[in-house]
């Protein structure tokens, strides 16, 4: 499968869905990584596994639906057969999920339906919640909502800060999206759930 990755920094689960290609887990080749920001750190590191990159960046554009326009030409130019956001912190607009979402995921750092949005580490910890994690979810016109494809769960400890929650978190990100594109690239059903509990 011909899979694109949409990143927005530093790209560190775009990486791992990478290497996860290169060594054969996953059943597909990076055609392109793109990115919103210029100075998004994940760009060098695609480059370092040669995997063509382009910026879009959104900046350059009059209104939302024109920079969807753009990166929908971008990806038309590679013919995705899967679209992965990885970090991509714009939201698209309903044309964009309409054109791309029957083949689009997006991993989100919280257990959804609990915590849609930023800040989402934050509002674990706002909430007392004993237990937090991240889902991959198919992308839909509704922010971080979809059908779930994959959970992974983790401790909220009693001294945890926003930065070692989100750590936690992204720890398994890279253990959790690899594992549900591999399902996907397998054309495999069901959903994945780790613990790290
Ligand atoms: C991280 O906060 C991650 O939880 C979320 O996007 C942010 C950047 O991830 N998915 P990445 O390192 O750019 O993949």
């Amino acid at each position: 499968k011909r899979v694109a990755i949409l990143i927005s920094g530093g790209g560190s689960n775009m990486v791992r869905l990478v290497e996860d290609m290169r060594a054969g887990g996953i059943a597909g080749e990076p055609v392109l990584v793109l990115s919103n920001k210029a100075d998004a750190g994940g760009l060098a590191k695609a480059e370092a596994f040669g995997v063509p990159t382009t910026v879009i960046d959104h900046k350059g554009f009059p209104d939302r639906a024109a920079f969807d326009a753009a990166v929908s030409d971008a990806l038309d130019a590679v013919k995705p057969d899967l679209i992965c956001l990885a970090g991509f912190m714009r939201i698209l607009t309903p044309a964009f999920t309409a054109r791309w979402g029957d083949r689009m995921l997006n991993i989100h750092p919280s257990l959804l339906p609990l915590f849609k949005g930023l800040h989402t580490h934050r509002q674990a910890l706002s909430a007392g919640v004993a237990v937090h994690g991240c889902t991959v979810h198919k992308v839909t016109a509704d922010l971080d909502d979809g059908p779930i494809l994959g959970q992974a769960v983790v401790p909220v400890l009693n001294d945890d800060t926003e930065a070692t929650l989100a750590a936690r978190v992204l720890t398994q990100e890279h253990l959790l999206y690899p594992a549900v594109v591999r399902k996907i690239c397998a054309d495999e059903p069901g959903q994945i759930a780790l613990s790290a509990v």
